[in-house]
């Protein structure tokens, strides 16, 4: 099968172009410099050329904060941009495979949000997200919007500088010794490689909609410290740090736990839990440690 996926040099992106080409699909991963899905020509163009029968679209502007200082910039990608592949994929006989994110949602519930559960997003990434949702489903009828979470991959994601929250406490371990991570805010940190994973079967069938794809169970940013420390056999001073001590600039969710609710009862849902990802993701992207007395 011919897919096209655009931020294809992105986090997500780079994944989904290992995971295609290892199903031995025919993979187009196009970067930004490749389509500017801002412009309509563009997106025509450079989808009509390649005419894949499946489109995955990863690219966003997904740094909360500049979304908020550049709320028509936000919406020229998240929303316009998404519209226009909507339009091109629709016109050439493509699924369209979108992601989204778990702030549409205000975080005021203290259960998992399910597909069912009505979006109310907190900020401006969150609204244009979900106008960008409701173009794909009203444009393309073959389409599967996937909500998301907390992503982390091998290649850092690029809205955001490059690096990923393991990453991060990592570096500040090896570097500092301890760290301080709030509490109070709760997620299903998602391994990029993993939701790589479940988009494969996704693309091989017709159960079109709008779906959750998180890896199962949450965390605190702090528990998912704890656990990236101790899963790497680090040993750091971990504490709970007071959310004042961060004071955001932009309301966030402080839950944001997605149910897979559509994929169970389709049958699809192949996320695993949020712990065994890490575990994987740790055993092949981070280093062993130095033997003591090694130079
Ligand atoms: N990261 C998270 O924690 C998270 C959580 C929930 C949902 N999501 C969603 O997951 C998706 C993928 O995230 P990610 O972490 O893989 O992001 P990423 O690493 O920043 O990758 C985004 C890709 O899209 C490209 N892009 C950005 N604007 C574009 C435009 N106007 N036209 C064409 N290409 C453009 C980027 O290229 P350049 O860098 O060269 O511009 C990059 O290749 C996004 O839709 C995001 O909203 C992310």
């Amino acid at each position: 099968m011919n897919i096209a996926v655009i931020g294809g040099n992105g986090q997500l992106g780079t994944d989904l172009v290992r995971v295609f080409r290892e199903n031995d699909d025919y993979v187009f991963p196009l970067t930004h410099a490749d389509i500017e899905i801002c412009a309509f020509e563009s997106v025509k163009t450079c989808l009509q050329e390649k005419n894949p029968a499946v489109v995955i679209n990863t690219a966003a502007m997904h740094h909360v904060d500049k979304c908020e200082q550049e709320p028509a910039a936000a919406y020229a990608a998240n929303a316009i941009g998404v519209r226009n592949i909507a339009l091109v994929t629709r016109e050439i006989g493509a699924t369209l495979i979108h992601i989204s994110t778990d702030y549409v949602f205000d975080g005021k519930k203290s259960t998992p949000y399910s597909e069912e559960d009505v979006p109310l997003p907190l900020n401006v990434y969150g609204n244009s997200k979900l106008a960008g949702e409701y173009y794909v489903r009203t444009i393309n009828p073959k389409h599967f919007v996937l909500r998301t979470s907390a992503l982390y991959g091998k290649h850092g994601c690029r809205g955001k500088g490059g690096r990923n929250f393991v990453d991060l406490m990592l570096e500040l371990a090896r570097t500092r010794g301890w760290v301080r991570v709030v509490n109070d805010e709760f997620v299903s940190p998602t391994p990029t490689y993993d939701l790589a994973r479940q988009i494969v079967p996704l693309s091989r069938c017709d159960s079109y909609g709008l779906y959750h794809a998180t890896s199962e169970s949450s965390c605190s940013w702090y528990e998912f410290a704890r656990e990236i420390f101790s899963a790497a056999g680090l040993q750091v001073k971990l504490e709970i740090a007071d959310s004042s001590e961060f004071p955001a600039k932009v309301p966030r969710p402080a839950y944001s736990v997605l149910e897979n609710r559509g994929l169970k009862k389709i049958g699809l849902n192949k996320l695993i839990s949020w712990q065994e990802g890490l575990e994987t993701y740790l055993s092949e992207n981070v280093p062993s440690p130095l033997p003591s007395g090694a130079p």
